[in-house]
């Protein structure tokens, strides 16, 4: 329109044009403006209406049922997305995306974006995709859309190397839509196991999880759930019932106390909707985006060189003492920053996050409080996992060792401790990431070797003056070797005695190994952060890899 006025103008300046044409030029110059504010005022319009689709979409179920998940003590899908989420910055997909079933009545009943919230924002700054289930609308259930929305974010995570957040919060499969609803399942799960390695998936279980939807989240990396709200079970109470005719409650069969104690399905259980996306954007804090992504890298006020006199004299002159290790862990790590994951499952085994110089690595650690330290199934499972979870996402292995073997028993052999065991075994040895071990006590028998021993590629293994490495303890040792002596001795309980202390002299120490090079330098406990630090710099552009194949086999 400019233009025209300004080709008029000059027209009518040099007098060039006859009047008719300028009259011609002048009528379509108002008839432009006319349009122009037509087209302003529709514009409006399309704007208020655009407005109005939002304001309506985001109301999701409207403000009765988001009452109501109120009154459960739930947040709304929205405001759980804003919580976990920097201000301002989620930027929604699919908003208006609605069913397309037709029976049962649901033509009548499309309401825009069929449940679940969408898209993608960022923690302190970092990009996270997320989907968040919507309750108020037809339960959060999972209609062939639904997935469709859930599988396009997964794409988009996978492609663009940023992890998956899912806050789970559904009555399962859009029971309208039948198999249709159940295909949109299986897209979302292989897209799971496409992503698994290759981008971090976190899953919070915010409300109900039940049947075949509980494999979405069992196939991420981290479930966490929320106490008294939230449950996951393949088959439900009323299920149970009539087929075992077992009684029992939905919180029983599956609420986060089971979970994380009992079945381990669970990586930790918050207290409510709150707390569980604060600590949720902890965690984001310390993983990698992807897999190719490097470990994040944040500022640290933790001197490097900080000694730790009190670690000198942590470990207890009697062998047979209990010990925190915790305490080791948080005096090691960065402003003792640590993201315990499973903390109420195999707590004989300490698994986590710390940061060291700002950089995030991934802790293993026998715990001498609980089964003195023992290897037991769930411990060596939990912790193959979490060696495993490391590995693919390269975060450097810092392993605290102080283990007595593994754990007899009947329960265990026929429990399959054979199999157990060797998964975390499996895991140590594929694991290319830096690996160092800290031998602070105990390392008998094949735990020794599994422990991230030197044997199966572990970097750096340091041992402090109180280490103990042997076949197995003093007292099984000196039984074994000397069994015909004892039958034939009159006084038993003092040539034990000798034994014992001529096999502790000899082997309940670190310097046997030292000796042969299995342990790389024995420390002196308090110098424990410095010598973690010096190894880990030692071990920044450290290159490993596996012989070329399609995949192992890990003892599943
Ligand atoms: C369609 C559903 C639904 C579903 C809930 N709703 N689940 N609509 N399909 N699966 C709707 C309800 O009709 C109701 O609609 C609203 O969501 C809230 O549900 P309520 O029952 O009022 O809520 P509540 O009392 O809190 O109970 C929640 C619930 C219960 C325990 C989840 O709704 C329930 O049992 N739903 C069915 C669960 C189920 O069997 N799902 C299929 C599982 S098999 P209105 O309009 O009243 O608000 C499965 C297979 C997956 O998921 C396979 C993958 C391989």
């Amino acid at each position: 329109m400019r233009q025209l006025a300004f080709f008029l103008r000059a027209h009518t300046i040099s007098q060039s044009a006859s009047s008719k044409s300028q009259s011609r030029l002048l009528r379509a110059l108002q008839d432009m403006r006319r349009n122009g504010a037509r087209k302003g005022h529709a514009m409006k319009d399309i704007l208020q209406e655009l407005s109005d689709r939002r304001q309506d979409a985001r109301l999701g179920g409207g403000q009765k049922r988001i009452d109501s998940q109120h009154a459960k003590g739930k947040l709304t899908a929205r405001e759980r997305i804003e919580l976990l989420l920097d201000e301002g910055s989620f930027e929604e997909f699919d908003m208006f995306v609605s069913h397309r079933c037709t029976d049962f009545g649901m033509e009548d009943n499309k309401p825009a974006g069929d449940g679940v919230i969408t898209g993608w924002g960022t923690i302190n700054g970092r990009m996270v995709y997320v989907f968040s289930q919507d309750f108020t609308v037809l339960g959060g259930s999972v209609s062939a859309t639904h997935a469709q929305k859930i599988c396009k974010v997964q794409d988009m995570a996978i492609q663009n190397g940023a992890p998956i957040i899912g806050l789970n919060d559904s009555g399962g499969a859009r029971i309208q839509e039948g198999v249709d609803a159940l295909a949109g399942y299986a897209e979302i799960f292989q897209r799971n196991i496409m992503a698994s390695g290759v981008v971090p998936q976190i899953s919070v279980i915010m409300g109900p999880c039940a049947g075949g939807a509980v494999y979405s989240p069992a196939m991420t990396d981290f479930i966490f759930m929320v106490k008294d709200t939230s449950y996951m079970f393949v088959t439900g109470p009323d299920v149970v019932k009539t087929v075992t005719n077992e009684t029992v409650t939905a919180e029983e069969l599956g609420g986060a106390s089971i979970h994380t104690t009992k079945s381990s399905v669970a990586d930790g259980a918050f207290d409510n909707d709150v707390i569980a996306m604060t600590q949720l954007r902890r965690l984001i804090d310390f993983l990698p985006l992807s897999n190719v992504s490097g470990v994040p890298e944040r500022p640290f006020f933790d001197d490097p060189n900080r000694e730790e006199p009190s670690l000198d004299t942590l470990i207890p002159h009697n062998p047979n003492m209990p010990y925190d290790m915790k305490e080791l862990v948080l005096k090691t790590v960065d402003e003792a920053d640590f993201f315990e994951l499973q903390e109420n499952f195999a707590k004989n085994i300490i698994t986590g996050f710390g940061r060291i110089e700002g950089r995030t690595v991934g802790i293993v650690a026998n715990q001498p409080m609980v089964l003195a330290g023992v290897l037991d199934s769930d411990a060596s499972r939990k912790a193959a996992r979490f060696v495993r979870f490391c590995d693919a996402f390269n975060i450097p292995l810092i392993t605290f060792e102080d283990v007595p073997g593994f754990l007899p028993g009947i329960n265990q052999e026929h429990f399959g401790i054979i199999r157990h065991g060797a998964k975390l075994l499996y895991a140590f040895a594929e694991a290319t990431v830096p690996k160092i071990t800290v031998i602070t006590r105990k390392a008998y028998g094949g735990a020794y070797c599994v422990m991230a021993s030197k044997h199966i590629r572990t970097d750096v293994n340091f041992a402090y003056p109180t280490a103990e490495i042997a076949v197995m303890g003093a007292e099984g040792a000196v039984g074994i070797l000397y069994r015909n002596e004892f039958k034939e001795t009159t006084d038993a309980a003092t040539l034990l005695e000798q034994k014992k202390n001529e096999f502790t002299e000899k082997f309940a120490n670190p310097y046997v190994a030292a000796e042969m090079g299995f342990v790389d330098e024995v420390i002196e406990p308090k110098f424990t952060r410095p010598k973690l630090i010096r190894a880990l710099n030692l071990l920044k552009n450290k290159r490993d890899t596996n012989p070329p194949k399609k995949h192992g086999n890990i003892p599943l």
